[in-house]
C-alpha cells in the first residue's frame, strides 16, 4: 500500500541556475531566463496536480538591478512577455496571480502588466501563485514599518505580518533553492521563520516534476517543531495496559 506524501500548503522557491544553464550551452543568459519561464510554468502545473495551495517565486530580487543593463531590460522584457502569453492559460487552470515587491522602481507598462494579470485571476481559488519580483525580504519589512509608523500604529509581530507583502498567505512551509547554492539571498526573511528548507543542485531549467517530488518527499520526513520538544510534537503513546 502507498502512503500519499505530505504536501506542504505552502511551496517558495529561489530560481536559481538559469544563467549557468544558457551558459553550459553557449547561450546568452536571457536564453536560460526564458528556459526558466518554461520551468516555472510546469511547476506551477505540477504544484497545482500535487495540491499545493500556494506557490512563491523569486523572479526579480531588489539587487537584480546591479546586473548587466541588457540583462535587466531583457527580464523586464520577458516578464511582460510571459504575461501576455501565460496569463490566459493560467486563468483557466484555477491560479490567482499576485505580486509582491516594490513597484515604484517599474516602468509604467510593466506596472499595468502586473494589475491586469491580478485583476484577471482574482476569481481563482485552486492555487496562489506568488511572483516576487523587484522584491528583498529587508525592503519588505522596512515598508512595513514605515507604513505602520506613518498611520501611527504600533508596531508587533501582528501589524507587522499584515503590513507586508505577502500578508494574504500563510506563511511557506517549505522553501526550496536550485543551482546548488545553500543561501537565503533576501528571500521572504520574515515569513520563513520555521520553513523547512531544501538545496537542490539542479539549475532552475533543469527542475522537473521529479525534482519537486523530492523536495516534496524531504519536507515530509521532516519533524517541525516550532521551537517544541519532539516529545510535544508527536501523539502521546497509547496506555499498553489499558484498565
Ligand atoms: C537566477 O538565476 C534567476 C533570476 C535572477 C531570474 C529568475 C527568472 C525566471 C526563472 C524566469 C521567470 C521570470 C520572469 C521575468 C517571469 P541566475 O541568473 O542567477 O543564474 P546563475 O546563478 O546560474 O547565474
Amino acid at each position: 500500500m502507498s502512503v500519499s506524501p505530505v504536501v506542504p500548503h505552502h511551496i517558495a522557491i529561489v530560481m536559481d541556475g538559469n544563467g549557468r544553464w544558457a551558459k553550459r550551452r553557449f547561450l546568452p543568459r536571457l536564453a536560460g531566463h526564458k528556459q526558466g519561464v518554461d520551468s516555472l510554468r510546469r511547476c506551477v502545473r505540477a504544484c497545482a496536480e500535487r495540491g499545493v495551495g500556494v506557490l512563491t517565486v523569486f523572479a526579480f530580487s531588489s539587487e537584480n538591478w546591479n546586473r548587466p543593463a541588457d540583462e535587466v531590460s531583457g527580464l523586464m522584457e520577458l516578464l511582460a512577455l510571459a504575461l501576455g502569453r501565460e496569463v490566459p492559460q493560467l486563468k483557466k487552470d484555477g491560479v490567482r496571480l499576485y505580486f509582491v515587491g516594490e513597484r515604484a522602481g517599474l516602468s509604467q507598462k510593466v506596472r499595468d502588466g502586473l494589475v491586469q494579470a491580478e485583476t484577471a485571476t482574482a476569481e481563482n481559488t485552486r492555487l496562489v501563485l506568488n511572483v516576487c519580483f523587484n522584491y528583498g525580504g529587508r525592503w519588505d519589512i522596512a515598508q512595513a514599518a514605515a507604513s505602520l509608523a506613518a498611520r501611527g500604529e504600533p508596531i508587533t509581530e501582528a501589524s507587522l505580518h499584515g503590513a507586508m507583502g505577502m500578508s494574504h498567505v500563510p506563511d511557506p512551509d517549505l522553501v526550496i533553492r536550485t543551482g546548488g547554492e545553500m543561501r537565503i539571498s533576501n528571500f521572504l526573511l520574515w515569513q520563513s521563520a520555521y520553513a523547512e528548507f531544501v538545496f537542490s543542485d539542479r539549475l532552475w531549467p533543469d527542475f522537473d516534476e521529479s525534482a519537486l517530488d523530492e523536495a516534496i518527499a524531504a519536507f515530509g520526513s521532516r519533524e517541525r517543531r516550532f521551537g517544541k520538544t519532539s516529545e510535544q510534537i508527536l501523539p502521546a503513546h497509547p496506555d499498553p495496559m489499558p484498565g
